[in-house]
């Protein structure tokens, strides 16, 4: 918990060097309230194992994504449970969204992760 909070930390400071970022983080951090319902707490614990980690994925990725979804371009899977949600953001919404997740960091191993039972049992890989 305290090396979440150290990089969490970290991220809020690195943002405001990040010159390139054309999306406002802090103002990002005021969107995702209802995004944490799937994504988790700062983008980086998802409710399910099936939904995505966004914590420290690039911006231009989240920015890509976002704009797939909220135009219809991004189909098929579970973007039937993720469209809706992109569905009233604005264009400066999202890239504040994606900077504020991008500068996330994902403190979480990929395979410390939710899993299912069976896997988080130490089973070979
Ligand atoms: C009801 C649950 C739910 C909510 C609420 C939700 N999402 Fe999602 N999100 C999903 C699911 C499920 C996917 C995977 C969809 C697919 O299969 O394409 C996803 C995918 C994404 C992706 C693509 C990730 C990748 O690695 O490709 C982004 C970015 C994203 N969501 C951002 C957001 C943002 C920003 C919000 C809030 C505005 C939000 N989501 C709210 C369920 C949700």
């Amino acid at each position: 918990m305290r090396a979440c909070m150290l990089a969490l930390m970290l991220g809020i400071s690195a943002s405001a060097v990040a010159a390139e970022v054309t999306g406002d983080a802090n103002a990002g951090a005021t969107k995702v309230a209802v995004c944490s319902a799937c994504h988790g707490e700062s983008g980086r614990t998802p409710a399910a194992p099936i939904y995505p980690s966004l914590a420290g994925q690039s911006s231009a990725y989240l920015e890509s994504a976002l704009h797939a979804y909220r135009d219809g371009q991004r189909q098929g899977g579970m973007s039937a449970m993720m469209s809706p949600q992109a569905a009233s953001l604005s264009d400066q919404d999202i890239g504040d969204i994606a900077a504020y997740y991008s500068q996330q960091g994902p403190c979480v191993e990929p395979k410390q992760r939710a899993q299912p039972a069976s896997k988080a049992q130490g089973q070979p890989e």
